[in-house]
């Protein structure tokens, strides 16, 4: 996976995020996590600070080569053991039932397959484990749903393969995941002409049925 443009737009458009307000989500989406987990998609690794220091390991799977590389420096600040790998969210090179937790941090807006990436990501969970998710979705507005879907085309080219219009709440319960806690809101990561569209997020809990 290649995308050099996007993963520098994206480097620092996610650093304006977190400093309009992405910080304080990323402490809400891990609060409380305990042991080895995964984080699929981990861009240029800025959850790595925000990891409690109950968490004992962290895999951190990245594909994007620049964002990848950027992920590896931001590992080595990490106050919790972080180890950076290439590789995508629908073949993890992880053992069955082997993670406390996996966390998903705008990322199932951009697999490919999230029937993919949520089954493998099921697989490497342990009984009882837990899914983290912090995802911008499809809005329940019907006026920016059909915006969203009308974009979807030309936003996944620029977006590194982003879709605005995903259920992705949806794909998770569909995948047997039971949603144990989740809180909608409207976020703009940087400027409203562009960022509006992607403006619907949750951040949630769910765990294995
Ligand atoms: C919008 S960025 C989010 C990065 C980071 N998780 C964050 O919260 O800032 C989307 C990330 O998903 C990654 N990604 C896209 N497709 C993927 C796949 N199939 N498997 C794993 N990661 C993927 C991209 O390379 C990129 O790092």
């Amino acid at each position: 996976m290649w995308h050099p443009i996007f993963a520098r737009f994206y480097s620092w458009l996610s650093c304006r995020g977190d400093a309009a307000g992405m910080a304080d989500h990323r402490d809400e989406l891990l609060a409380g996590l305990v042991g080895r987990g995964v984080e699929v998609g981990a861009g240029n690794g800025l959850n790595f600070s925000h990891y409690p220091s109950s968490v004992t390991k962290v895999i951190a799977v990245e594909p994007e080569p620049y964002l990848r590389a950027r992920a590896f420096s931001a590992a080595r600040d990490a106050d919790v053991p972080v180890t950076v790998v290439d590789g995508t969210a629908d073949a993890l090179a992880l053992r069955e039932a082997s993670l406390d937790f996996a966390v998903v941090s705008l990322v199932l807006c951009s697999v490919s397959s999230q029937h993919a990436a949520l089954r493998e990501i099921k697989r490497v969970l342990r009984p009882g484990g837990e899914l983290r998710f912090y995802e911008h979705v499809r809005s329940e507005s019907a006026s920016l749903a059909r915006w969203q879907c009308a974009v979807s085309p030309f936003w996944k080219v620029v977006g590194g393969g982003c879709h605005p219009d995903r259920d992705t709440v949806s794909a998770i319960e569909h995948a047997g995941f039971t949603i144990n806690q989740i809180r909608s809101f409207m976020f703009e990561p940087g400027p409203r002409i562009a960022c509006g569209i992607v403006a619907p997020h949750v951040i949630g809990r769910a765990a294995i049925v």
